[in-house]
């Protein structure tokens, strides 16, 4: 009997807004087109948050209620909420704290972490060892973002790529050895300059100036970024098997970052994982930063098995990367 506590997920629940932006869409937007955007990202269509009023939070907020309601438990059960978004309703308070108080999370503490499209990645960890340390028993991990809310739909570089979701998943000890079993994870400043949102922090806050040069949506050197996310996720995936001891043979299902479907295609054959045993959503959702690697599990829980091994990875903004393995639980 193992005694040693994990974090299992025994929950997961996801959120998409109904509104799709195809490359059809995009055509009459930009100077671009459906086959240029489909051999060279994987991308067909993603979904658009539209309507007054409506945030980041508003995504997250079904996704947890799914969650709770598959899972048989109130919000007021849940004792931590950690979301990790680019694309906060507010620059503070927390989106976390917006979510605990529309869905009556009376109970929990909660806060944003802020790592890019690693970032649920980072906080499944987190989450993990709040539930590791014995102290909490329902930790909500979240990942989420409106990336139509800082995209400027003039750069066909960036507005092709990128759409809006949210997943989360519920953590809760587990003493047989499933749920959370590893993880890689690494940043590097350094490649801030190839992508980043340049003004509305402390370093370029807000002015008339900054929102005239298009300072608030997202740049991105695309080439740069890619050289580096097909390096950083296949070597993450290739140290966290090593450090696990597991082959290619011993992953049920890889779970990779869904930023462009050439990377999942190298990070899958550098594994040796075949693309069958690869989730892939790429072609309905984009690039939804935060929310891809949840929003995967939500898709396919339904042929996930108990004892199933998961690789997670991603890389993203910061540079932020790693890769993480899960034992599925239920
Ligand atoms: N439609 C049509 N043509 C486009 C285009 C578009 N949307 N975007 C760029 N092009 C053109 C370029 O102008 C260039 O033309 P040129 O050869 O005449 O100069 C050509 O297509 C190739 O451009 P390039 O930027 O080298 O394309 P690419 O193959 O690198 O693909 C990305 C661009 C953005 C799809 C790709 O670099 C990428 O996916 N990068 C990583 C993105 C990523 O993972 N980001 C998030 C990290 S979390």
């Amino acid at each position: 009997m193992n005694h040693k506590i994990t974090a299992a997920i025994t929950s997961v629940g996801g959120f998409v807004p109904e509104d799709r932006l195809t490359n059809f869409d995009l055509e009459k937007i930009v100077d671009t087109n459906d086959e240029w955007i489909r051999t060279r990202t994987g991308i067909h269509e993603r979904r658009i948050q539209k309507g007054e009023g409506l945030a980041t939070s508003d995504l997250i907020v079904p996704a947890v209620l799914e969650l709770c309601k598959k899972r048989g438990i109130e919000t007021t059960e849940i004792d931590c909420l950690i979301v990790a978004t680019v694309t906060s309703d507010y620059p503070f308070p927390a989106t976390a704290n917006v979510v605990c108080d529309k869905i009556g999370a009376k109970n929990a503490w909660s806060f944003d972490l802020a790592a890019a499209c690693s970032g649920f990645l980072y906080s499944l960890t987190t989450g993990a060892t709040l539930i590791e340390s014995g102290r909490y028993k329902k930790v909500v991990v979240v990942g989420a973002d409106k990336m139509s809310s800082i995209i400027d739909y003039t750069d066909r570089n960036t507005c092709i790529i990128f759409g809006d979701g949210a997943g989360a998943v519920l953590l809760e000890p587990n003493y047989e050895g499933y749920g959370v079993l590893e993880s890689v994870l690494h940043s590097d400043g350094s490649g801030r300059k190839y992508l980043r949102t340049e003004a509305g922090g402390s370093l370029h806050p807000t002015t008339l100036e900054t929102v005239q040069a298009r300072q608030h949506f997202v740049y991105q050197e695309g080439a740069a970024v890619y050289k580096y996310a097909v390096k950083g996720m296949s070597d993450a995936v290739a140290e966290l098997m090593e450090k696990t001891n597991l082959t290619a043979d011993d992953i049920q299902w890889l779970v990779p970052h869904q930023a462009n479907m050439r990377i999942i295609e190298s990070t899958a054959s550098r594994a040796g994982v075949p693309l069958e045993r690869v989730m892939i959503n790429i072609q309905k959702y984009g690039n939804t930063t935060s929310g891809t690697l949840p929003l995967c599990l939500w898709e396919w829980q339904s042929k996930l098995k108990k004892g199933d091994n998961l690789v997670l990875a991603a890389f993203g903004g910061g540079f932020t990367w790693g890769a993480t393995l899960i034992k599925w639980g239920f």
